[in-house]
């Protein structure tokens, strides 16, 4: 037998390649492609700037030798991971490739995701699940298990150091769900994709509940009742041009700004419109998403969370090209009030913005903390004690701006003076009070009304009084915790100039371990 020419050893080597780009074959791609959706790496050239992939591991085998698995092999083994470019910028990504083995994960799967997770934590880049996988590799046992464990582990020494992303794209089972669930971001592809910990069958086992895998575990399900999702995309498509949005707003690491965008301005920075925002009754409601939009970067409003807890906004956007967090009460759903999902989500945004160097600014229109026996039961003081101190520790530049109500606890919640923001704008209509007019003069008037002669003139009497007295910015302002009262017109402008007043804010936290937020 002669040695194998070089051209040999080529053409080996091109076979082999083939092979893996076929994963587990041509009639699986079909069925891939027959659900609507796209295979690992088709998802992967579509995420990335064109040619810049470098795959790693592609000829990674399973070590299995039960169950037929001995006879069974795929070059790659069920995912598809490496590095590339997004918009000038390094990733890493691992892709699970359903046609293998059902995207399940083995061993050595696990042991190629870790890999790159590695490598982006000693490079200072994120990293991108695209996710699809029937959960562990059933015929490897505790072997698979213990790839989770594996990454999980990473998943969470890597949170807060390198931004991580997960896109389901098909099924996410069993434990498998809490990688994705460490991760920044979760973004769903609605109809193909769902997660759950334990599925319709086994519910419906337990607690004879009848529901389907979209009811239990779909996008729209996880982006409005659990919240485990903040994205929900209509298509693959779509899921992956969010992500790329996504990544537009966020730097690479936690040693890094944020990338600032070009802005075109034709040096007129004032927003009239905001004058006319404003109901005239206080009760009334608006959709602060048009306070934000008049005062970002044109078209920079990208909203995070969007279907959940939807009385408090929050997404990511620019002012003057530079990445800023925005958490605003929206009147317009539950008058603004601050429940306990509303305070989750703001406190995971607040701590997301602050990892990352992402300036926070705060639009407030809050009258207080839901009452009520199903708030208190389920913890309601716990809950919002995350938004507390989420906003607490925050140290990146942080601007308030009232622009109506600030009441109660709320005021100290919502990025107040004292709890660390940097600058504290009110507008005009802003209210700054204990509570509403109304319900003040009723407790502290109490007698005086009940023994007047027209109770109903005397009320009214009395909350005029409180309403000249606090429903104002002006006490706040004359004590100093509201820097400005400003002319809605102006603020913009006054953003733009205190953002950049504040690129350079150094402050630091005590010493310690890490902080107990109260979870
Ligand atoms: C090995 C698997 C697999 C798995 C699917 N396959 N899941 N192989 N381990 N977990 C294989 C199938 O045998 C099949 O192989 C191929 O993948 C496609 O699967 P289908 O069932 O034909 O596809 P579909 O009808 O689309 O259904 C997809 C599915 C279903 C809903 C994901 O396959 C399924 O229910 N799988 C089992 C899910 C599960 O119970 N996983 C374990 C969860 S517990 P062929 O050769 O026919 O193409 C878990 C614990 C993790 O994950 C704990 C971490 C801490």
């Amino acid at each position: 037998m002669t040695a194998k020419s070089n051209l040999d050893k080529l053409q080996i080597l091109n076979l082999k390649n083939d092979e893996a780009l076929l994963g587990g074959g041509e009639k699986r791609i079909e069925a891939q492609h027959k659900k609507g959706k796209l295979t690992a790496r088709e998802r992967i050239e579509l995420l990335l700037d064109e040619g810049t992939f470098e795959e790693i591991g592609k000829f990674v085998m399973h070590r299995s030798k039960d169950f037929g698995l001995d006879k069974e092999y795929y070059l790659g083994d069920g995912v598809v991971t490496g590095y590339g470019i997004i918009a000038g910028r390094l990733v890493y990504v691992f892709a699970q490739d359903f046609t293998v083995f059902g995207g399940s994960l083995s061993e050595t799967y696990a042991e190629k995701i870790c890999k790159i997770m590695d490598m982006a934590m000693k490079n200072g880049a994120p990293v991108i699940g695209l996710n699809d996988s029937g959960g562990a590799r059933i015929q490897e046992g505790v072997n698979s298990l213990a790839g989770y464990a594996d990454i999980f582990y990473r998943n969470t020494l890597a949170s807060g150091v390198i931004p991580q992303i997960s896109a389901i794209m098909g099924p996410c089972a069993g434990g498998a769900v809490y990688s994705p669930a460490l991760t920044d971001f979760v973004i769903m592809v609605e109809n193909t994709s769902y997660m759950f910990v334990t599925g319709p069958n086994v519910v419906k086992t337990v607690t004879h509940e009848d529901v389907s895998s979209e009811e239990l575990g779909g996008a729209i399900t996880h982006a409005t009742k659990s919240g485990v999702t903040q994205f929900v995309s209509i298509n693959e498509i779509e899921c992956i041009n969010d992500i790329k949005k996504l990544f537009s707003y966020i730097p690479s690491n936690c040693e890094e700004q944020p990338p600032f965008a070009q802005y075109a301005t034709n040096g007129n920075e004032k927003r009239p419109e905001l004058n006319k925002l404003m109901p005239e009754n206080p009760n009334q409601p608006y959709d602060m998403r048009e306070v934000v939009k008049q005062l970002v970067d044109e078209g920079s409003f990208f909203e995070v969370h969007k279907n959940f807890a939807e009385n408090i906004v929050v997404g990511f956007a620019r002012i003057g090209g530079r990445s800023i967090g925005i958490v605003g009460n929206q009147p317009a759903v539950m008058a603004g009030v601050l429940d306990i999902n509303a305070s989750i989500k703001g406190a995971r945004f607040v701590r997301f913005c602050d990892c990352f160097n992402i300036p926070i600014l705060v639009l407030e229109d809050v009258p207080g903390f839901l009452p009520g026996t199903d708030q208190e039961w389920k913890g309601i003081i716990s809950h919002g004690a995350k938004l507390l101190y989420a906003f607490c520790e925050a140290t990146v530049p942080r601007i308030t701006v009232i622009t109506r109500k600030a009441y109660g606890g709320a005021y100290c919640v919502m990025n107040s003076k004292h709890i660390g923001a940097d600058i504290n704008y009110a507008w005009t209509s802003a209210e700054i009070a204990v509570m509403g007019a109304a319900g003040a003069a009723e407790i502290i008037f109490k007698k005086e009304i009940s023994e007047a002669e027209d109770s109903v003139a005397e009320l009214k009497n009395k909350v005029d009084e409180y309403t000249d007295k606090f429903a104002n910015p002006y006490m706040a302002a004359n004590r100093g915790y509201i820097d400005e009262v400003i002319n809605p017109t102006d603020t913009r402008e006054k953003l733009l100039k205190a953002f950049k007043m504040l690129e350079n804010k150094a402050t630091n936290l005590p010493r310690k371990k890490h902080g107990n937020i109260p979870l």
